[in-house]
């Protein structure tokens, strides 16, 4: 017997005995169609792998982390003569940098893992968005989805302050003003978040909520939303038929690609992968811890957020925006997301399909990388409203006029295809007429 064979059988057999002891095939998700062997169809599980790399790594950060105020007159691990009074929080932080085996490796990796995290969470959501993945039956699982944005932004800027220094402290006063400012919401948060009013409050609340608090629900909200996922199954490919069947059957299932081990290891791959490269970044490029709070050497320190925010703080430098006005706005756009579901209640699920989302979508899309650029550029610049209205106008009108030509152009080229399909069947092809009761999920065979 040759070793490969030999090497093959053995594998085999190995992993033979963990899937019967293990009776993994029961609790594995469900088999999925072999056309979602691509990593678009992925990208929640990308973001799941990005939230459980956090998990790990903050975990390993908490051994040494101390979430307090406490001035100690130390050189928190500094070059000698440098000594300052610094908060244990900031301190703690420099000593896992400085001194901590591959702990600047550890911090950098957490730091950056969290930009991607959030990142690949606004791809998950476009891929979304654009494809239509949101409609029926799949309305929970956007609507769970848009509580996971909610949570996990919450956890960026929860983690933003814990390393206490003056940018981040000054960032997350800005936006607590902000969010204290939300109507019904803001009040009952205020004591919430402020604790007792002092700094020590504050950091120890935000700390609760990044370690505890807002992992929990993300936990549970996670839980929910990949419970959903489970019952609906992975939703087909967008298209323009109206009456296209949006889940699988029990006997179709049975023939689809079992998720264990086969779609387990696919996605396995990418997270390695991904694991690789936010260590390999890290190491390349270690996060500088910037200066303490309270450091009267750095009394002109800029305010400034995470890149993820950037957008509001903007927003907020806006002539006549005040931060009651700019949370409104916010909410407004969080109660259109989660609603969007119910919206858009067209049957067609190409993006050709529905010019009007396609072009809220992309014009929103412009409008946040516009702000977070401006933002990053000019962070706490006024900006008059003349001003606002060249750089944000062109951004929705360009946009509503590269929808509308595409619309155009696809209708005409599907009416095309649709004459050409009629004449080849005598007349007898009529354009498919949208399903009129809302929520009704035909059993039409197959899937474009
Ligand atoms: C912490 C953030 C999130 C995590 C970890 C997550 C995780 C997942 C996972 C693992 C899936 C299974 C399919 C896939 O891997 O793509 C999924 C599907 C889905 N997610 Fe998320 N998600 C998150 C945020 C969101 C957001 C912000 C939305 C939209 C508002 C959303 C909407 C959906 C929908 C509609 C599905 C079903 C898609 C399908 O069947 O193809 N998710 N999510």
């Amino acid at each position: 017997m040759s070793f490969t064979s030999w090497y093959n059988r053995t594998l085999n057999q190995i992993w033979g005995f963990v899937e019967d002891r293990t009776a993994m095939r029961k609790w594995a998700l469900r088999p999925q169609p072999d056309f979602t062997f691509k990593p678009s169809y992925w990208t929640g599980a990308f973001v799941l792998n990005a939230f459980l790399y956090q998990v790990v790594s903050g975990m390993l950060l908490l051994l040494y982390y101390q979430p307090s105020t406490n001035t100690t007159l130390t050189a928190c691990g500094q070059p000698v003569g440098t000594q300052s009074i610094a908060p244990a929080a900031w301190c703690s932080t420099y000593y896992i940098i400085h001194s901590i085996p591959l702990g600047s490796l550890l911090l950098s990796s957490h730091l950056y893992g969290a930009y991607a995290m959030i990142f690949l969470m606004f791809v998950h959501f476009y891929r979304g968005y654009y494809l239509g993945v949101y409609k029926a039956p799949r309305e929970f699982s956007w609507m769970v989805g848009t509580l996971l944005l909610i949570a996990t932004l919450g956890m960026g800027f929860t983690g933003y302050l814990l390393p206490y220094t003056q940018i981040s402290y000054n960032a997350t006063n800005v936006g607590l003003v902000l969010a204290l400012r939300l109507p019904t919401v803001g009040p009952l948060l205020g004591p919430l978040i402020l604790a007792d009013g002092t700094s020590q409050g504050l950091l120890s609340r935000m700390f609760d909520a990044h370690v505890l608090l807002l992992p929990l629900v993300l936990a549970a909200l996670l839980y929910a939303h990949v419970a959903l996922f489970e019952s609906h199954g992975i939703a087909p490919p967008a298209t323009s038929d109206p009456v296209q069947r949006r889940r699988y059957t029990e006997k179709e299932d049975k023939q689809h690609v079992p998720f264990m081990p086969h779609i387990f290891w696919y996605i396995t791959k990418w997270g390695l992968l991904y694991t690789g490269l936010i260590i390999g970044i890290a190491a390349l490029w270690p996060w500088n811890l910037p200066t303490y709070v309270g450091n009267l050497a750095a009394a002109g320190v800029v305010t400034e957020p995470d890149w993820y925010f950037l957008w509001l703080f903007k927003f907020v430098d806006f002539a006549g925006v005040t931060p009651v006005l700019a949370i409104g706005i916010t909410t407004v756009l969080i109660v259109f997301v989660l609603f969007l579901p119910f919206l858009d209640r067209s049957k067609r699920t190409h993006p050709r399909d529905r010019p009007l989302w396609i072009w809220i979508g992309t014009s929103l899309l412009g409008f946040f990388v516009v702000m977070t650029v401006w933002g990053g550029e000019t962070p706490g610049v006024q900006i008059p409203v003349m001003q606002i209205a060249y750089t944000i106008g062109p951004i929705f009108a360009v946009n509503g006029l590269a929808t509308l030509l595409f619309h155009w152009q696809y209708r005409k080229s599907y009416l095309r295809r649709l004459a050409v399909r009629e004449a080849r069947m005598g007349g007898n092809y009529s354009m498919p007429a949208p399903v009129s009761a809302p929520g009704a999920i035909p059993e039409v065979k197959g899937i474009e």
